[in-house]
């Protein structure tokens, strides 16, 4: 269990959030400023909710996170201070990029990587061979690899970490009691591998695995990732063919996978991780808010496909996800809401 926060520590995490919100926030608005019309104030539909309405929802999470830390779910953030010099060149990359972001968002361009490839033999799903949110390169280059996690914290004004960071209170609730070392974790489409950061610094001694379609988003996590004995190991592989046997993880997670996947594709994913788990074990799922979870930000929800190449994403909010994990053998749990994000909890009978 991490060490319990001083009252140091406590002014030390709310200075840096205010600090990491003051910053992403301001660029976030920096960033509207400079993008099509598509996404400027004029254009938001009616009924969205307030700037207000959204601050206040941000700020609930960072309070529930730093509640989380003080009750032993997790340890503090460990890059609550970056090095200005690395978050003014990352922010200077971002920036670069926005243009073309923006023009393939007025050309309403996102599948320029599928048309780059599809003479290759390439061992991509068509799915996954798009410039999801816009993006560069979709999820197959170096550069998309090193601005990813900036361009979702600009997104969230910061709050991506936090959001992430929830579901390690089901987490340490399974945990408690039983012997971690044992324990197996699987992380499903880890990106560059932020759940399983926070996953490690808390529980040091469990066996931390990520597994990610993307060479280059592996390649990341793997450079960020402390080596040491409680280094997770990380693959490269494809979430609907998980190669890992029936009934070896004790826990598998997923996070922000579920809205960038087409309707039969979610199904085929949530039979994997159903049948990866062992009995007993427990799925963690974090994405966004589904319709219905907080009225007032329903419009939001249909707006964000609107304003970001997100193919998969109105299907996603309408979807039951209760149905769909009871269809691959798990039984629900808990549904948290967590910002813009919520924490869905399953297990394996047994
Ligand atoms: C929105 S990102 C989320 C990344 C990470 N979980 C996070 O917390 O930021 C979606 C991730 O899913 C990965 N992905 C998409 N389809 C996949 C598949 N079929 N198998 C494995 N990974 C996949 C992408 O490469 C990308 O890293």
């Amino acid at each position: 269990m991490p060490r319990p926060p001083t009252g140091l520590d406590r002014l030390a995490y709310t200075a840096s959030q205010a600090a990491r919100f003051g910053w992403f926030y301001s660029q976030y608005r920096r960033a509207q400023r400079r993008v099509s019309p598509a996404m400027r104030k004029a254009d938001v539909p009616e009924g969205m909710p307030t700037t207000r309405d959204l601050l206040s929802a941000l700020f609930e999470l960072f309070r529930t996170d730093l509640a989380n830390i003080e009750a032993g779910h997790y340890a503090m953030p460990p890059d609550m201070w970056p090095r200005p010099d690395r978050v003014l060149r990352t922010n200077r990359d971002f920036f670069r990029d926005l243009s073309a972001v923006d023009r393939r968002r007025r050309a309403q361009s996102g599948d320029e990587i599928f048309r780059r490839t599809r003479d290759d033999d390439l061992p991509y799903p068509r799915y996954f061979l798009q410039n999801f949110h816009f993006q560069s390169d979709g999820y197959l280059s170096d550069e998309s690899a090193a601005i990813y996690d900036y361009q979702v914290e600009i997104l969230f004004s910061g709050g991506a970490d936090a959001m992430r960071r929830q579901a390690l209170v089901p987490l340490s609730a399974y945990l408690r009691g039983r012997s971690v070392s044992q324990a197996r974790m699987l992380d499903v489409a880890c990106g560059t591998g932020r759940l399983l950061g926070f996953t490690r610094d808390a529980h040091p001694l469990l066996r931390l695995a990520g597994i990610d379609l993307s060479p280059n988003y592996v390649a990341q996590a793997r450079r960020r990732a402390l080596r040491g004995l409680s280094a997770p190991a990380f693959l490269v592989g494809n979430a609907e063919t998980l190669p890992f046997a029936d009934e070896s993880q004790d826990i598998v997670s997923n996070v922000f996978l579920f809205h960038e996947l087409p309707p039969k594709v979610r199904r085929i994913v949530a039979r994997e991780m159903a049948r990866v788990l062992k009995p007993g074990g427990l799925l963690l799922h974090v994405d966004s808010l589904q319709t219905g979870d907080r009225p007032a930000f329903d419009p939001l929800l249909g707006f964000f496909p609107q304003a970001y190449h997100e193919p998969y994403y109105a299907s996603y909010v309408a979807t039951d996800l209760d149905a769909l994990f009871e269809d691959a053998g798990l039984t629900v749990r808990s549904h948290t809401p967590a910002f813009l994000s919520k924490v869905s909890v399953y297990a394996k009978p047994g």
